[in-house]
């Protein structure tokens, strides 16, 4: 038996569906709207910070791609503030079609010295958050008998020891987030929500960039010695793979993990695991 082929390019436009974003003032969170937007969706981008990183790119969502697009300031580590951001997204949209929870942070940190509060804030914001903003989503898809998809933000840090870093409540974070999309995908599967990850490997941000300011020269280095493309990743290496999830392009795919690292999920070519690199070993 033969199916008739379909159409592969309209099966990528997201037009007319909305995504909430969240961490999305800036770095990927952000990039990952302007390509929902880009695509035909619309934005709702929730981030703990009062506005938007580059007005301008915003407010070019708009109007370079006609999107509707709402701003909302909320810290989704706060049960309140999430609650409150659904009800806005609500009021300006009517619904959603799924949701990206990219808000996130990182430490960079021996084990032995990373503490109790930041440990707490990690979780707080890179786990709970994403699965209560998460959990709102779903709720409102199935009391609307609405299928929808879900992306969520893994990392290779989900995966493997990164070199040169230690992150070791960072790891257990995205860790979290990984088995978070293997048990969603499955459980939501019967209500036609598919759940996804992308784990990037190193990306050119705010985050990486604040990581690296306390690293040695070395250390630093790893970032783009490491992968076997040897290269940073930059968010637009991310977007791709976003709107595939998104889309109805992967309307069978759900649980599934896209690893976009430049490789370095499958090994190192010049990359050493180096943590305590010092000007005495002449290595800095
Ligand atoms: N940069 C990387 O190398 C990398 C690699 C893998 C995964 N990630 C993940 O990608 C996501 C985005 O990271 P990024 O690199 O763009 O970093 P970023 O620091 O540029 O962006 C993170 C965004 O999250 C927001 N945020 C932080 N705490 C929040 C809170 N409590 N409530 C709401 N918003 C909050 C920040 O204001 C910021 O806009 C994170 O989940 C991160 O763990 C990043």
């Amino acid at each position: 038996m033969s199916y008739p082929i379909t159409s592969v390019r309209s099966a990528f436009e997201l037009t007319g569906k909305t995504f909430i974003v969240t961490g999305g003032a800036q770095g990927i969170g952000f990039a990952i709207a302007h390509a929902i937007c880009e695509m035909g969706g619309n934005v709702a981008i929730w981030d703990i910070q009062p506005s938007p990183a580059n007005p301008h790119a915003y407010a070019a969502l708009s109007s370079q791609f006609g999107a509707k697009t709402v701003y909302i300031q909320s810290d989704v580590s706060k049960q309140a503030g999430i609650q409150d951001a659904f009800e806005k997204t609500m009021r300006e949209f009517g619904t959603v079609d799924g949701v990206v929870p990219a808000a996130g942070i990182a430490i960079d940190k021996p084990f032995i010295e990373q503490t109790w509060d930041e440990y707490n804030r990690i979780q707080d914001i890179n786990v709970r958050g994403t699965f209560f903003t998460v959990q709102l989503v779903a709720k409102h898809l199935i009391e609307s008998k609405k299928k929808g998809s879900i992306l969520l933000i893994a990392s290779q840090s989900a995966h493997i020891a990164l070199p040169g870093y230690r992150m070791a409540a960072y790891n257990a974070s995205k860790g979290a987030v990984a088995m978070l999309n293997k048990v969603l995908g499955v459980e939501l599967a019967p209500h036609g929500i598919r759940v996804n990850s992308i784990s990037p490997g190193f990306v050119d941000s705010d985050m990486t960039r604040n990581v690296r300011e306390t690293k040695s020269k070395r250390e630093g280095e790893q970032m783009w010695m490491a992968p076997p493309n040897q290269r940073l990743s930059t968010q637009n290496d991310l977007t791709g793979a976003a709107v595939y999830l998104l889309s109805d392009a992967s309307v069978h795919t759900t649980s599934a993990d896209i690893a976009i690292t430049g490789g370095l999920h499958a090994g190192t070519i010049d990359g050493l695991i180096s943590y305590e690199a010092s000007e005495a070993d002449g290595l800095n």
